[in-house]
């Protein structure tokens, strides 16, 4: 993708968009292939040898082909699918830590500042734990510990999902300010209407591989997205 471009991610349940995007950021370690963020190579050469432990073996970690933490101080920052916050940390606390990923890019309390005038809710309620959020709140605040990390390509994964509708509108919002901010996205959803607000090219994901690219000014209709999808046509 060209820097500073947006791009989409469109597929059916279950293709793989997840998997793709934890590929990238190197939570999912891949057997082959190269990760490339502006020209650098992320991760180690050669293919991977063997299926690794689940077990935290930190010989079998050093032996990987990628190290998330690098993919994170590079910028490429990753707010996974549901949210991953620790649920005993507190709003402030969790936004306390997040600037370890941004590699000294910002300030942090010029982040804080821009985080919360985006979401004043988190504000008001800074110094409760994630177990206590509301499902919007903790999408909110997992948006907010991205930022906090300077991302130089934000990685979104079915960011509204789950939400009520208003709360969905407040989220997309959100997003599109850090968009207009000039932060690029890669982003994950369902909504085709949401990802046309926030994108420059749409890719179409099917049974594991991109199946179509289409440029924002040549998308088609949602039914006619959906016939490319689930029709082979091509
Ligand atoms: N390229 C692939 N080849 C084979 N299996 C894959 C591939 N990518 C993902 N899978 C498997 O497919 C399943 C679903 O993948 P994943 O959760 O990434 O899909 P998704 O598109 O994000 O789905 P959802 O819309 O439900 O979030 C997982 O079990 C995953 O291991
Ligand atoms: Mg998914």
């Amino acid at each position: 993708m060209a820097a500073g471009t947006s791009i989409g991610l469109f597929g059916p349940n279950g293709h793989g968009k997840t998997t793709l995007l934890m590929t990238i950021s190197g939570i999912i370690d891949p057997w082959r292939g190269d990760i490339l963020f502006e020209g650098e190579r992320l991760n180690r050469e050669g293919e991977r040898k063997s299926q690794l432990s689940r077990n935290i073996n930190y010989d079998v970690i050093r032996r990987r082909r990628m190290d998330p933490k690098k993919v994170a101080r590079a910028g490429l920052i990753h707010v996974s699918q549901g949210n991953t916050l620790y649920p005993e940390m507190t709003i402030a606390e969790t936004l306390a830590i997040a600037p370890i990923a941004a590699n000294g890019r910002v300030e942090e309390t010029e982040s804080l500042d821009k985080v919360y005038s985006l979401f004043p809710k988190l504000y008001e309620r800074q110094d409760q734990k994630a177990r206590f959020l509301s499902g919007g709140e903790r999408q909110m605040l997992s948006v907010s510990a991205a930022l906090m990390a300077a991302p130089k390509l934000l990685l979104l994964d079915e960011p509204t999902l789950g939400l009520s509708p208003k709360l969905r509108l407040e989220l997309a919002e959100a997003i599109r300010a850090i968009k207009a901010d000039g932060v690029p996205l890669l982003v994950v959803d369902q909504d085709v209407e949401f990802l046309e607000s926030l994108i420059d090219t749409l890719y179409l994901f099917d049974h594991g591989r991109i199946s179509r690219r289409i440029e924002k000014e040549d998308l088609p209709s949602y039914e006619e997205i959906m016939s490319l999808l689930f029709e082979g046509a091509s």
